[in-house]
């Protein structure tokens, strides 16, 4: 999620920043420290974390001290980044980082160079990898290094910068946007430590915005999803705005559908969008792809049901290139950000999703069949229960089943295309941003990120569900963000109750007493904001990456590019590992499986004009995915 203009505002030097979801991020210190009383007096409830309220701006009964961090043994072995604003990446001593795949590298030998004049056309990015990488998971099979990756959106003052307009005029301009947007699979070869794509390997694919998919699950056939070219509501035309992403043990990729809604727009200004897709933020008027232009399924006034066929979680076989991509209906239409699967005890999967916008929720789903390792799993997406979280303030909460009769909503196939409908019908708890979720392997306990609401206790969501503060959004006009966890009671991923609390609570020491000095395990030496792709390494380490204010001005101040740390989750310590170029975002994440090498997003360097990375001098900055080694060869994490 980034931001894609700087402007100024009228009164004075307040700046804003306006990103997909149409965010302004003030950059001033403002009268933050506001507190519900009901979030000072919470204390941890999952032990040995960090406990939340004014005690933990303090120093909480079971709080975590950073001096007891460091008396004990640290599992964090390496030494810590210092915040910078460089134009590089800057990982520990003894660690180096080499680019792998940058926006515009041909994937076949009949592709071109990426060529800094023109950005490319509509036929050389066709055989390239796409623009703005996001999550991404490697896949290890027979030998083969399989990466697949999300190219979520483009930057288009970047892509087409070409144009003195810096938006696409004509129907080559947006044939090149669409070739940059969706799923890249490439496979990838080591020599010695240096990792690069195989051009020509049979496993290389695009899935784009035009390739056909199969609709699955509650919406499939159903009237809502039908249109002109398939009368049937069953097959759907490609993927877009690709945000986190998941895998599954059954070896599929899962990529995440978010802000879907931008690329619509309609010819007939005065057309009325009914409140179902005005929850999804679809609007008539063109955001800058200028899709409509060149395929008129982007045009509402013509197809106005197309916009039911985005929003979804799609499955992918990476190692199948001729294999269709399933939309999961079962799984809601949100703005997706990233799904965790866990597979539970009783052998159900679990999958954990959040729904990326200020005051929207954070959703489960529970397979009906069960996983069986060798089996044929290949259809457990397809069937099972959507439910979402209730958290209430006492560290205690609930999963709530989205069906017709506590909905309201007269089926399930509307309540999977109309979910954040559904979710609002059974008050749901709104939620600071749910962005990545992640499972921790060493116990039932899972994470999310939320990465900041400048609207909380402000305003309402767009469903006009208010935004009370309180409970695991503790903070009026949050800017900051936080990571709550939660355990399944009884250790089930399946139970309907869980307990959660804060694991960290974003802030700034060095500026702020009170709530926006974040919790203590936030110190001058490892702050950072706006907290948003989460994983665990398989030692049960919490990688955090960032998408958030970069200026280092303000409340900001010395925090610098966006980056990368690890938490521990038992200590609660939390130490930087890697800061991004100038202007990027750190997302998407994924190890070797000997763990010796880390896979590393940087996304949109430069959004603003500021950055060369990776090419230096004159270039054209470019999304890349690099890889992290150690140079003694050992493993990460
Ligand atoms: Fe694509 Fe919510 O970040
Ligand atoms: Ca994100
Ligand atoms: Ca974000």
């Amino acid at each position: 999620m980034p931001v894609t203009h700087l402007e100024k505002h009228k009164k004075g030097d307040i700046k804003v920043t306006t990103d997909q979801h149409g965010d302004k991020a003030e950059l001033l210190n403002t009268d933050f420290d506001v507190l519900v009383d009901k979030a000072l007096s919470r204390r941890s409830l999952l032990g040995g974390g960090i406990g939340f309220g004014i005690s933990a701006f303090v120093m909480a009964s079971t709080a975590l001290s950073p001096a007891r961090a460091l008396a004990n043994s640290s599992r964090l072995a390496f030494n810590a980044v210092s915040a910078n604003s460089l134009d590089t990446v800057t990982v520990p001593k003894g660690y180096s980082w080499q680019v792998v795949a940058s926006w515009g590298d041909p994937l076949w030998s009949d592709g071109k160079d990426f060529d800094h004049t023109t950005r490319g056309t509509g036929s050389s990015q066709e055989r390239a990898f796409g623009d703005n990488n996001d999550g991404m998971a490697l896949f290890q099979n027979g030998g083969k290094n399989i990466l697949a990756v999300n190219n979520e959106y483009v930057n288009r003052k970047i892509i087409h910068g070409n144009r003195e307009s810096g938006v696409p005029e004509n129907l080559d301009d947006v044939r090149k946007s669409k070739a940059a947007h969706g799923v890249t699979v490439m496979e990838l070869k080591q020599d010695g430590l240096k990792w690069s794509i195989v051009k020509d390997s049979p496993f290389n694919r695009k899935i784009t915005p035009d390739t056909p998919m199969e609709i699955t699950g509650p919406a499939r056939g159903h009237d809502l999803m039908k249109t002109a070219a398939d009368p049937s509501g069953t097959s759907a035309k490609g993927t877009w705005n690709n945000c986190g992403n998941g895998r599954t043990p059954w070896g599929t990729y899962l990529t995440c559908e978010e802000n879907f809604n931008g690329y619509f727009s309609s010819s007939d200004s005065t057309l009325k969008i009914p409140a179902e897709l005005k929850r999804y933020g679809v609007k008539t008027k063109d955001r800058g792809y200028g899709w409509a232009m060149a395929d008129e399924r982007f045009d509402l006034a013509k197809h106005p049901n197309e916009p039911n066929r985005a929003g979804y979680i799609v499955e992918i076989d990476p190692m199948d290139p001729t294999s269709t991509p399933k939309k999961r209906t079962a799984l809601g239409r949100l703005k997706h950000e990233n799904a965790e699967l866990v597979v539970n005890n009783d052998g159900k999967v679990v999958v954990y999703m959040g729904d990326d916008e200020r005051g929207e929720f954070l959703y489960r789903f529970i397979s009906e069949g069960k996983y069986t390792e060798g089996g044929d799993n290949t259809d457990l997406l397809e069937t099972g229960k959507l439910y979402v979280a209730k958290f209430a303030d006492e560290g205690k909460g609930q999963w709530v089943e989205l069906n017709p009769s506590n909905t309201g909503i007269s089926s399930q196939a509307e309540i999977s295309i109309h979910t954040r409908k559904a979710a609002s019908k059974v008050k749901a708890t709104t939620m600071d941003r749910p962005e990545w979720v992640a499972a921790n392997p060493k116990k039932s306990e899972v994470y999310c990120a939320l990465t900041n609401n400048k609207n909380r206790g402000k305003k309402t969501n767009a469903g006009g569900d208010a935004t009370p503060v309180g409970g695991p959004n503790p903070r009026v006009g949050n800017i900051f963000g936080q990571i709550v966890r939660w355990r399944p009671d009884g250790g089930d991923h399946t139970s309907g109750g869980f307990k959660w609390d804060l694991f960290v609570v974003a802030g700034n020491p060095a500026v702020y007493q009170g709530a926006n000095r974040g919790s203590k395990n936030v110190t001058a030496d490892n702050m950072f904001n706006s907290p948003d792709g989460i994983a665990f390494d398989t030692n049960g380490l919490l990688w955090i990456q960032t998408d958030g204010n970069y200026s280092n001005k303000k409340g900001f101040t010395g925090m610098g590019n966006n980056q990368m740390l690890v938490g521990d989750p038992v200590t609660g310590e939390i130490k930087r590992f890697l800061v991004g170029p100038r202007e990027a975002e750190i997302t998407g994440i994924t190890w070797s499986g000997d763990r010796k090498t880390l896979f590393v997003g940087v996304q949109h360097p430069g959004e603003r004009g500021d950055s060369s990375f990776p090419g230096g001098g004159s270039t054209v900055p470019r999304s890349s995915v690099i890889a992290v080694n150690r140079d003694d060869g050992g493993r990460i994490g």
